[in-house]
């Protein structure tokens, strides 16, 4: 079965006035579009066509000759993640189960925020900051281009996507501003509670 690109958590104006309706047209409309329709096509005819999205992005995970089908699968499955890892006035105080987690991890839930955006901003060209658990660790990471913790043995508890066509339309070339936006305002505590427990 070809993959389908999945419905917004919300509506797409939803996220005013952090994100615009148009940043979502194109993030979700155009971009998470293009990796999914590139990903059916890519697989077609082949083995992986039967094969889960988590497969696929483990199985080509180090394979040279499967990059293309790595990146646009990666890709489906980190959009995906990034639209569920915020919600319409998101941000503020997280629940009382994920303050705990952060405050022992970090020192803070704002210690979070400030190692979470420093990672973000220090990711050189495109890629993805994230929030994930490492044999029981709660550690943030940043990866380039497609790179996934799916692939690198880690559970994703929370991402944002750095790519400039994240904030571009929105924010020019402010990333940091962006980042601190999606921690206050967009971030979705209620996620990264369920992915914690
Ligand atoms: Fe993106």
């Amino acid at each position: 079965m070809p993959f389908d690109l999945p419905y917004l958590p919300y509506s797409k104006d939803e996220l005013e006035p952090h994100l615009s309706t148009r940043t979502l047209e194109f993030h979700h409309g155009k971009h998470h579009q293009a990796y999914v329709t590139n990903l059916n096509n890519l697989i077609k005819d082949t083995p992986f066509a039967d094969k889960t999205l988590e497969a696929i992005i483990q199985e080509t995970a180090n394979d040279e000759s499967n990059t293309a089908i790595f990146n646009n699968a990666a890709q489906v499955w980190n959009h995906t993640f990034f639209w569920n890892s915020m919600k319409p006035a998101g941000g503020g105080q997280p629940p009382e189960a994920v303050e705990k987690t952060l405050t022992s991890a970090f020192g803070s839930v704002d210690g979070f925020k400030e190692q979470f955006k420093k990672a973000g901003v220090g990711q050189f060209g495109s890629g993805w900051v994230w929030l994930v658990e490492d044999a029981g660790e709660l550690k943030i990471i940043k990866t380039a281009n497609a790179m996934t913790p799916l692939a690198m043995g880690m559970k994703a508890l929370l991402t944002c996507d750095v790519w400039e066509h994240a904030y571009y339309l929105d924010y020019q070339n402010r990333r940091p501003d962006f980042i601190q936006v999606f921690l206050d305002n967009l971030v979705n505590w209620e996620f990264v509670a369920a992915n914690l427990s």
